[in-house]
């Protein structure tokens, strides 16, 4: 153990939690799925699952990485027992499955930034992103996000991810700040900011409203698949794990919130409110650079500052999606971290070609695996600390425990039966083609 590897310093490690948690997840998935869902409804049962179910669930992950110094396959064998072992592979897999897609969408943002800063913004944004988004250049765009995915990770926890986390983290905010002040002095901001958060009360009594905003609430806050296992694996300090639950989450809705505050705004200036109706996963990457068009040269930088945040945020996230799978090569088989980079992004990156070719994969895959196999994955670790005798020398906190057992259990429970009898839905229209 006395080889593992540590992050260098307290900020090192929140930065790359938070890193990890802010994504794409964030700025493009949570603006548009609360403007589809009901708007505030969403962002109420967003809010509630998030306090309610999904801080303690990060309070355990955050534990149990600390106090076994492991990757989830180890670290749930030996807070469990043997048994919980396969729940460590389910995780790895998921991760791994996980970040086939979203390097593909990683992608789209590398490309739309690439060719924002040199050609300048397409004429016809429609048609570039069709072009973008599936087929040849979309494989483009996946191989170069699990490139820089893997570099980073084959420099280590330190020397990749931490350096990573506290160059891209800091310049993150500061962009975001930015574009949303800017944003809130646009005429038609507030009609903005009517579409996006109007609570739409009768949304809040409907399945699909619920199950997706947990899902997301999870997905967002990367639980339930490991990922913050293993990244505090790394960590060895005695600080409170509730204050630092705290701030991972904070900073993630803080940055779901403002992401919000930004596109809708700019839509609502540029008349394209319209078009967000119809919600397909492009939307943002069409509405935004057609409207920015209409700026001029300030446009172009705009979009290149905007496209630049997704990029910051897609890779930071990445990154820590492809280590859940190399630290479970390094501790399980003992391979080296290049050995163990190299094989997992070989998988991860034959296996997104199927979402690279074929968009429509991507609305499945995050489905099936960012959703339901997420809830999945906190559902049993709400049984494994809340009901079960984990090995935690004691340390779950009483509330922490109570809750996943009389709240956390029966919510997840009802949320991921709901989510798998929805699944055909999602699944259908692939299969008729
Ligand atoms: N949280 C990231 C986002 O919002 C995505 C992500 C990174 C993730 N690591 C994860 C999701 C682990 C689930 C589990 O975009």
């Amino acid at each position: 153990m006395s080889s593992r590897e540590h992050w260098a310093s307290r900020a090192g490690f929140l930065l790359a939690a938070i890193g990890s948690a802010v994504g794409l997840g964030n700025l493009w998935g949570f603006p548009y799925k609360a403007s589809a869902n009901g708007g505030a409804a969403f962002v109420l049962v967003y809010l509630a699952v998030i306090a309610l179910v999904c801080l303690p669930l990060l309070v355990v992950e955050l534990l149990i990485g600390r106090r076994t110094g492991e990757s989830p396959v180890l670290a749930l064998a030996m807070v469990g027992g043997p048994r919980w072992r396969w729940l460590g592979y389910a995780m790895t897999l998921n991760a791994a499955v996980i970040l086939a897609f979203y390097s593909v969408v990683a992608g789209w943002t590398l490309l739309s930034a690439g060719r924002t800063l040199l050609l300048g913004l397409p004429a016809d944004p429609a048609a570039f992103f069709s072009s973008i988004s599936q087929g040849p250049l979309a494989i483009v765009g996946h191989l170069l996000a699990m490139l820089f995915t893997a570099g980073v990770i084959a420099l280590g926890v330190r020397g990749g991810i931490e350096r990573l986390s506290l160059w891209c983290m800091p310049l993150l905010f500061v962009l975001l700040v930015a574009m949303a002040i800017w944003a809130s002095t646009l005429s038609g901001a507030g009609e903005g900011y009517r579409f996006y958060l109007q609570p739409d009360l009768q949304e809040l009594l409907r399945w699909p409203t619920l199950t997706s905003a947990a899902g997301h609430a999870f997905f967002s806050l990367s639980l339930g698949l490991g990922a913050i296992i293993t990244y505090a694996s790394y960590t060895q300090g005695q600080e409170g794990l509730g204050c630092q639950a705290g701030m991972i989450a904070a900073a993630d809705t803080a940055v779901a919130l403002v992401g919000g505050l930004i596109t809708f705004p700019l839509v609502a200036h540029f008349n394209l409110l319209g078009s967000l109706s119809e919600s397909t996963v492009g939307t943002l990457f069409v509405a935004i650079p057609t409207g920015m068009a209409s700026l001029g040269g300030l446009g172009r930088w705009l979009a290149v500052a905007f496209y630049g945040v997704l990029v910051l945020a897609a890779l930071t996230s990445a990154v820590s999606l492809l280590e859940v799978s190399t630290a479970a090569f390094i501790d399980r088989l003992g391979w080296s971290r290049r050995r163990a980079t190299t094989l997992a992004v070989a998988a991860i990156t034959l296996l997104g070609l199927l979402p690279a070719s074929d968009s429509r994969w991507i609305d499945v895959l995050y489905t099936v695996f960012g959703e339901t196999g997420l809830l999945f994955g906190g559902l049993m670790l709400a049984l494994l600390v809340g009901w079960g005798q984990p090995r935690l020398e004691g340390e779950a906190p009483l509330v922490v425990r109570r809750l996943l057992r009389w709240l956390g259990t029966p919510v997840l429970l009802v949320l991921l039966v709901q989510s798998l009898l929805h699944l055909p839905q999602v699944v259908a229209p692939l299969l008729q083609s």
